[in-house]
């Protein structure tokens, strides 16, 4: 097997864990990033974890000639899109900033697929397409309606390719909606590493517990929840990337969603706990008032990936919390 994926965003988050997956499936990489938001280092540890050196063009995918000349060097058999903005906060305080970026992006990285035939395509989507949830658990067909810019951007990219598979039956396209992607690779060499101060939960816990940061500000302990702290579906990134392998394996005509958690919630006192006795640090929290946005319950119905992709998360919250500490713990300050 020696076909050749590009992977959009390989340097970051997710994006890395799944290059490593599908180095170790046997497959020839090419990973396409601006390095706006992640670290070159990324790249060195996927080549010391799996002992094979990704190909690695720095592109920024919204010059439209540059994505046209990578499309002319290489010959690709699919694309991995997981390229774009995703702070929800900065997308409300600056919204053409992410649709210019997220939108123009994916168009061109679309119409360059188009013009070489490749039509095999695997989205990074968010479950915030499904902004105040409709029912719980959430279902592929439960409503969508995102609620902050980030969002809007993963939906209208997602209608972008409802459309394209319509217009033309020859597009075979999964678009992926994470739930919460938390821990790391067990190998500690690699890992979420957000600049700044860490808007998710679980950076902001590791870095708390490795005495970066004085305390956990729990938002909200009043919701209607068993402990009144708000319930999501926390997701290994290892289970999460292996769901992309998974999905490029199980390609089918047409344009299909797919929710990728794994239908157990946790509450913010039970990560913290998780968390506390993943690393053997007890970790300050306090509770204070809750986050505009935020929503008391988050949780996947995971059925259809399940069954369409042969696919299930199978690391549970101790593992999650562990693994991210081993990260954290070995590289107090990320990559930096
Ligand atoms: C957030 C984004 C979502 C995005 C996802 C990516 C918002 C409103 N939503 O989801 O669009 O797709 O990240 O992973 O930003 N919490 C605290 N203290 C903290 C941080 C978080 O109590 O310092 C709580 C939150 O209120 C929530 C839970 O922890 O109940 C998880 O929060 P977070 O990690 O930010 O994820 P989401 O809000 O679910």
């Amino acid at each position: 097997m020696t076909e050749k994926i590009l992977v959009t965003g390989g340097a970051g988050y997710i994006g890395s864990h799944t290059a490593i997956k599908l180095i170790e499936a046997g497959y020839q990489i090419v990973i396409a990033d601006d390095l706006s938001n992640a670290s070159p280092r990324a790249i060195d540890a996927i080549a010391e974890i799996t002992g094979t050196k990704p190909e690695f063009v720095e592109i920024n995918l919204t010059d439209n000639a540059a994505v046209g000349q990578l499309f002319s060097e290489h010959t690709f058999a699919a694309v991995i899109h997981f390229a774009g903005f995703k702070a929800v906060g900065e997308s409300v305080q600056l919204p053409l900033k992410y649709y210019r970026n997220n939108l123009d992006s994916t168009i061109n990285l679309l119409q360059a697929m188009e013009a070489h035939g490749v039509k095999d395509f695997v989205f990074s989507s968010s479950a915030t397409v499904y902004g105040v949830p409709s029912e719980i658990p959430l279902k592929e067909t439960s409503n969508i309606g995102a609620v902050n810019p980030y969002g809007k951007t993963k939906e209208m990219i997602e209608s972008i390719c409802f459309d394209l598979a319509s217009s033309d039956a020859s597009w075979n396209i999964s678009l992926l909606r994470y739930f919460n992607p938390v821990g790391a690779h067990p190998s500690g060499k690699i890992g979420e590493d957000p600049t700044g101060i860490p808007n998710n939960l679980v950076p902001f816990v590791m870095q708390v517990a490795v005495g970066r940061r004085d305390s956990v500000q729990i938002f909200g302990g009043d919701w209607d929840t068993s402990d009144g702290t708000g319930v999501r579906d926390y997701i290994h990134v290892e289970d999460l990337a292996e769901g992309h392998l998974k999905a490029l394996e199980h390609l089918k005509p047409g344009c299909s969603a797919y929710n990728l958690g794994t239908g157990q919630g946790y509450s913010v006192l039970e990560v913290v706990a998780a968390a506390s006795k993943a690393s053997g640090v007890e970790i300050p929290h306090e509770i204070v008032a809750r986050r505009s946005g935020d929503i008391a319950t988050s949780l996947a119905d995971p059925t259809l990936a399940n069954a369409a992709l042969d696919w299930k998360a199978e690391k549970n919250l101790l593992e999650m919390m562990q693994d991210s500490w081993r990260w954290q713990s070995s590289n107090p300050n990320g990559f930096s």
